[in-house]
């Protein structure tokens, strides 16, 4: 598979921040297949490869999870917003409550699923996190490389059972990560993490 774009994978990762500030403006489905591919690159346990993208563009169906999240997260977020007076804290709540109050503008959403399939012989609901979060982490990364922006949540989960039936999901299938793509509305800037001494051991603790 052929890929234009020659951003360095050191700088797509140390640029590739939660971009909630997204263009309405479409995104072509080979860019999409493109980063569901590099999804599926991911490491996985044994091999299973148990995930599912199901890829969601229709504005009725956005519009009935977008509602279903904003009445359940509002209130949160403003609790949580409330509790955090830090700078950085106050952005990042005003990032998360543009993109529940926008929800339905963002072009494309991508929910990473996973089939219950590892280990084979006694297989594990815990472990299907185990195949979504690499896979999940390689899509946005991909992303970023394509000039895309993407944010990665968790938040969807409030409202399950809306997804599941909005998006037609069997209940054998887990739901794991959704994550917001579109053109970015904001620059990309560095991510902002610990310095690498902090946290870095050679040999022992
Ligand atoms: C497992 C996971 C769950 C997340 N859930 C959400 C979420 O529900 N909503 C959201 O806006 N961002 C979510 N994020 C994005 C993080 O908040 C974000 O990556 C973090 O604050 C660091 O900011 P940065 O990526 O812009 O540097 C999630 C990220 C991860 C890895």
């Amino acid at each position: 598979m052929g890929y234009e774009t020659s951003m360095d994978v050191f700088e797509a990762m140390e640029t590739c921040r939660a971009m909630r500030h997204l263009k309405p403006d479409p995104v072509a489905e080979e860019s999409i297949r493109k980063v569901v591919h590099a999804a599926t690159r991911a490491s996985n346990p044994g091999n299973s490869q148990g995930w599912e993208f199901v890829v969601l563009r229709d504005t009725e169906a956005k519009s009935r999870i977008g509602e279903a999240l904003r009445e359940v997260m509002h209130p949160i977020i403003e609790g949580m917003a409330a509790d955090d007076s830090s700078a950085s804290g106050r952005r990042m709540y005003a990032g998360v409550k543009h993109l529940m109050d926008g929800f339905e503008a963002v072009p494309v959403y991508i929910f990473v699923c996973g089939h219950v399939v590892y280990p084979p012989q006694n297989p594990l609901k815990e472990l299907v996190p185990a195949a979504l979060y690499p896979a999940s982490q390689n899509l946005i990364v991909a992303a970023r490389a394509l000039g895309l922006g993407t944010t990665f949540t968790t938040f969807h989960m409030m409202v399950e059972p809306v997804v599941r039936e909005v998006l037609g999901l069997p209940d054998e299938l887990e739901l794991g990560v959704m994550i917001a793509m579109g053109w970015p509305d904001r620059p990309f800037g560095l991510v902002k993490r610990k310095p690498v001494d902090e946290v870095l051991h050679w040999d022992r603790w």
